[in-house]
């Protein structure tokens, strides 16, 4: 029996809960043929809707092609992500691939095949040392040419988008924003991990993507989304679980896909069919999962500073609430001394990604490792642990 809960890859059709409301706008982006950022911390489900968003396009109409950019560091490697991408989206077979290939990148070098489950691919190789202005250029317009030559709509993804960032320089941010402004068949969506990043792109009037287009961020999944979906992936293998269970369960991972999936996974193998689920189940599920994560946790928790570690307990032990770190109460109860501790702690955290910022509200990204934390620190703040003392829902 495999387990009905999934997390670490892209989800598809049969473990995708929710996000018609996502699904929607993206697709009437597309229909509309805009240029669309959708930025959110990691793991949060970008990836899993765009491609649920692809799939459901009519292929008379479109021709949806997807760049992971998360392995490229340089306009170059760009270029050959690209020129794959979109290769594999114009054709399905391995000889009109290297036709289309030879016809729309005749610098590059490609190398064609079937992978292990039989579907063509291509990859490149750059036939100079370094990709020409030129070169990029062609790249850049081949979608257009593509759109033009199979009157359909173009969709192209570009995941990872962040990435740019990290290049030499800005020649391809600069050269994608030209070039994509003379398309008129092609719809872009640039999806981005790193929020401050990707904000800064489309924000920042000094970058070339400087409200290029709507940009929104992908947030969790409501509660009473999982609650059918959950129950659902339980009750089919006669293993049954609770509404105020399901509650708790979201409620710990604060609706984050990939947390959610991961507890549920957990349960999901420790729960008999037929008997209800305990408590005790529970706290063994997160235990379980806690334990697995120790060694990176601990690794990371050696890794930081005092006040480091005192501004995470801070946040973890206060929850998701309204924590005020800049308030003495904070800064008294976990030993930060002074506000200006609090901001050192907070500035050094933000680009290591250990937290965020929304709203104004500071929150510790991973949310098994606030759990850890809170596991952490229950011993010497007196009795609490991740799992609340009782399972009436509040
Ligand atoms: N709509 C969804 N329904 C159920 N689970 C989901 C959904 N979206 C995401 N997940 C869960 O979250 C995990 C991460 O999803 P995905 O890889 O799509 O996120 P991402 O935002 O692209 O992540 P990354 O930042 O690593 O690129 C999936 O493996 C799955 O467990
Ligand atoms: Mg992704």
């Amino acid at each position: 029996m495999r387990n009905p809960f999934e997390y670490g890859g892209v989800v598809g059709a049969d473990a995708f809960c929710n996000r018609s409301d996502e699904l929607k706008f993206l697709t009437r982006a597309i229909e509309n043929v805009q240029t669309v950022f959708m930025y959110s911390e990691r793991r949060m489900g970008k990836s899993s809707l765009v491609k649920q968003v692809l799939s459901n396009l009519d292929k008379h109409l479109f021709v949806p092609a997807y760049v992971d950019l998360w392995s490229t560091d340089s306009a170059e490697s760009f270029a050959l992500s690209f020129a794959r991408g979109l290769t594999e989206a114009s054709t399905h077979t391995v000889e009109k691939m290297l036709l289309f290939a030879k016809e729309r990148f005749p610098y590059l070098v490609p190398t064609a095949g079937l992978d292990d489950s039989g579907r063509p691919k291509i990859s490149f190789t750059l036939s100079a040392r370094d990709v020409s202005k030129p070169n990029l250029a062609q790249v850049l317009e081949a979608p257009q040419r593509l759109a033009e030559r199979t009157q359909k709509t173009v969709v192209m993804v570009l995941d990872e988008f962040q990435q740019i960032l990290e290049y030499e320089n800005d020649l391809v941010e600069r050269q994608l924003r030209s070039s994509i402004q003379h398309q008129r068949n092609v719809a872009y969506i640039f999806l981005g991990s790193r929020k401050h990043l990707i904000q800064k792109m489309v924000i920042d009037k000094t970058r070339p993507f400087y409200r290029s287009g709507p940009h929104f961020p992908l947030g969790p999944i409501g509660t009473e989304h999982w609650e059918p979906f959950i129950k659902a992936r339980f009750e089919r293998f006669g293993k049954l679980i609770s509404q105020p269970q399901i509650n708790w369960i979201c409620q710990l991972s604060e609706g984050h896909p990939f947390y959610t999936q991961h507890l549920c996974h957990a349960l999901w193998e420790l729960a008999e069919p037929g008997h209800p689920m305990s408590e005790d189940l529970l706290r063994a599920a997160l235990e379980l999962l806690l334990k697995q994560e120790d060694y990176a946790y601990s690794v990371l928790w050696q890794s930081l500073g005092l006040n480091q570690r005192r501004m995470l307990q801070g946040l973890a032990w206060e929850g998701s609430g309204a924590t005020e770190p800049f308030s003495s109460a904070f800064v008294h109860t976990y030993g930060l001394r002074t506000a200006s501790n609090v901001q050192r702690a907070i500035e050094s955290l933000l680009p290591k990604d250990v937290i965020d910022q929304e709203g104004g509200r500071y929150f510790i990204l991973d949310r098994f490792f606030k759990l850890w934390i809170v596991n952490l620190m229950s011993g010497t703040m007196g009795h609490r642990t991740p799992l609340p003392d009782t399972l009436e829902p509040q």
